[in-house]
């Protein structure tokens, strides 16, 4: 298992943006994006109305892009649906799969957040799987069950290859949007739950990103934790300012973890 010694921050836009607001944004991330480094890679994802103007205003540049879910279905008659193909014409690399707020407000199970990971794959896509409990959960003890079952059924129904070209999110339901993030005992205990499952599958480093209220204010105390390998990034994704100052810190660690292997 090799450690990468990068960042991936991934914006989630979720239902926000307009054509005007986005165009700044997007243009300030371009033209900001070399000053990070390569160990630190940006990207977005956008709903699907903006995805072509991710794709002109992001072709080309280091910064990549995708969507925050697809459908389980290639094509059909599933009204209101997006297949990962559908997608992929855009240029899109990534996509959020099995988010907390579409395994709770839509009721997605996580068989079903598994055959849209592996529609994803089919079409090229790198799904980004979100895992993570609620508050109830986490009070009655059953944070790691839920995360280890959650991860189980995606590992179940993947070969080994795809488990491999996965990202895997930790989102404690709790922590999103709230401005209450684990501490770092707690994290540490999820993620060695979650590199121990994946480590049976596959011997290769799969990032894991942390998501939920995270800003530049704590950022910098959250990438010091060696197992984080970036993050997914809600509201404050919305402001280039707040993301780009997130995307510092997350240089400055990896910066400062050089100067100590020196
Ligand atoms: P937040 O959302 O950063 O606004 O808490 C993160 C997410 O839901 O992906």
């Amino acid at each position: 298992m090799k450690k990468q010694q990068s960042k991936l921050l991934v914006g989630n836009w979720k239902m926000h943006g307009r054509l005007a607001s986005n165009a700044v944004l997007l243009h300030t991330l371009v033209q900001r994006a070399a000053t990070l480094g390569p160990q630190v890679q940006l990207a977005v994802c956008v709903p699907y109305p903006y995805l072509a103007q991710a794709q002109t205003s992001l072709e080309n540049t280091p910064i990549d892009y995708g969507v925050q879910d697809v459908s389980a279905y290639m094509h059909g008659a599933y009204t209101g649906e997006v297949s990962a193909p559908m997608v992929a014409e855009f240029g899109a690399t990534l996509a959020i799969v099995g988010h907390s707020e579409r395994r709770i407000f839509h009721s997605e199970s996580s068989e079903l957040v598994a055959v849209k990971a592996q529609r994803a794959l089919e079409a090229g896509i790198t799904p980004i799987i979100c895992v993570g409990e609620t508050l109830d959960e986490r009070r009655a003890g059953q944070t790691d069950n839920v995360v280890y079952t959650q991860l189980s059924a995606v590992l179940n129904v993947l070969e080994k290859a795809d488990v491999a070209r996965l990202i895997i999110a930790y989102e404690p339901f709790w922590a999103i949007g709230t401005g209450r993030i684990p501490t770092a005992q707690q994290m540490q205990k999820v993620y060695t739950v979650i590199r121990t499952q994946l480590m049976a599958e596959v011997n290769v480093h799969v990032p894991l990103l942390y998501g939920g209220s995270l800003k530049p204010s704590n950022a910098q105390e959250l990438f010091s934790q060696s197992e984080i390998d970036g993050a997914l990034i809600g509201a404050a994704s919305l402001s280039a300012i707040d993301f780009l100052a997130i995307a510092k810190a997350a240089s400055t660690v990896l910066s400062e973890n050089l100067d100590y292997f020196k």
